[in-house]
């Protein structure tokens, strides 16, 4: 994929569709920065090759129409702290009061346009609106790894008005990372499987069952297979409906000699309550009447064995509840069992990214994906749409 490196910006007009869809309190504070940290790179390279740099992004579903708790008011002003540079708010991302915003830069100037979600033709991916974004730069740079799976129209349709698009260095160090932890890892490789939902994560488990060398399942999705495997879970959250299909992965799984590791023991609580009454248990064990919300230390043990000789571990999504104290402690040895790992450590997607940050051991994991959904996607072995744009245009136009 070409980047930004790779074109020659000085002077130019550049339109760089980044992700700062970053969460707000209800005073519209933000809570995490890190989005906006992740594209400074491509920001400040630009500034430094005297580009003009007009940035576009999305932030939460304003349902194509304007909504003034969805501004990027509050990231314009966080960004210009952060480049210590004025960063000025375009009052929409197209029509005339852009465009003669857009005419004034100077090089080095930096705009951001208001939210692109304000219009419907963002999410119809509309050619229309797409051609009047790509009617304000010269070049297209896409950083917006996390927004890459959706084919909207700054993501893909915009490509087709530039006859120079590049990526920027968060995407491309995203899609290096992944290539490194599962087109081509060193091995072995382990997946570490969580979170709530085997449905959401089923593309997932079946694209990683041929790639990788063992998988860990914990988290509420673990109940699912102990089902499968006739375990009573009590009043566990469970998906019915997947079982003949958590069987299904547990039989490739064999068939594929993937080592796969399934909980041995668990906290289960009488109800789902921070102050609920708690206690472990083995899985052959759960009362009849309770639940589990989180992995037991027998379990903690044995997936830090899975991870001893790992050379490349991926891990999406939580061991239990731990956004509550009493279930957060599976979770929080993981962190510690990945972090402490000589493995190169790939994280990503759903809240892992938190539970890291929450341990305080961010630094001491190889690299923490700003993607959620579009991690998953590419978990899923699928190629991502804001990725394909950039490839296709790099056939049309060979560096
Ligand atoms: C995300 O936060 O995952 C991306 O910004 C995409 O947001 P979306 O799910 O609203 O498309």
């Amino acid at each position: 994929m070409k980047n930004i490196r790779d074109i020659d910006i000085t002077g130019k007009r550049l339109l760089i569709r980044v992700d700062f869809n970053v969460p707000l309190d209800e005073q519209g504070n933000i809570t995490d920065d890190t989005r906006i940290r992740g594209v400074l790179p491509t920001i400040n390279y630009a500034l430094d090759e005297h580009a003009k740099v007009i940035i576009m992004s999305h932030l939460g579903r304003p349902k194509g129409e304007r909504q003034e708790k969805y501004s990027l008011a509050p990231v314009a002003k966080r960004l210009a702290r952060l480049l210590d540079k004025p960063v000025q708010l375009a009052p929409d991302c197209i029509g005339p009061e852009v465009e003669k915003m857009v005419a004034r830069m100077q090089d080095g100037d930096i705009v951001l346009l208001e939210n692109l979600r304000f219009h419907p033709g963002e999410q119809a991916n509309d050619p229309e609106f797409a051609r009047k974004l790509a009617a304000l730069a010269d070049i297209y740079i896409n950083d917006a790894f996390a927004v890459a799976h959706r084919a909207h129209a700054s993501v893909v349709g915009v490509t087709e008005y530039f006859s120079i698009c590049a990526a920027g260095f968060l995407l491309q160090k995203e899609m290096d990372y992944f290539h490194r932890s599962v087109s081509d890892p060193r091995r072995p490789l382990v997946a570490i499987i969580g979170g709530a939902k085997v449905s959401s994560k089923l593309g997932a488990l079946r694209n990683l069952l041929d790639r990788v060398d063992k998988m860990v399942i914990g988290g509420a999705m673990a109940n699912t297979f102990l089902k499968a495997r006739g375990f009573d879970v009590g009043r566990s959250k469970v998906e019915d409906d997947l079982i003949d299909t958590a069987n299904e992965l547990v039989d490739k799984a064999r068939q594929q000699k993937i080592k796969l590791y399934l909980p041995v023991d668990c906290i289960v609580a009488d109800r789902f309550a921070p102050d609920a009454e708690t206690m472990r248990t083995t899985t052959q064990e759960v009362p009849r009447d309770w639940m589990i919300l989180d992995i037991g230390p027998a379990t903690t043990l044995l997936f830090a064995e899975a991870l001893e000789n790992a050379k490349t571990i991926i891990w999406n999504g939580p061991m239990g509840a731990f956004e509550m104290d009493a279930f957060s402690r599976g979770t929080m040895a993981m962190v510690s069992h990945v972090a402490n790992s000589h493995a190169l450590t790939i994280v990503g997607g759903g809240d892992t990214d938190v539970a890291v940050h929450k341990a305080g051991e961010s630094n001491n994991i190889s690299y923490i994906s700003t993607g959620g959904g579009a991690f998953l996607m590419l978990m899923e072995g699928k190629e991502l749409p804001g990725v394909a744009a950039l490839n296709a245009k790099d056939e049309q136009h060979p560096r």
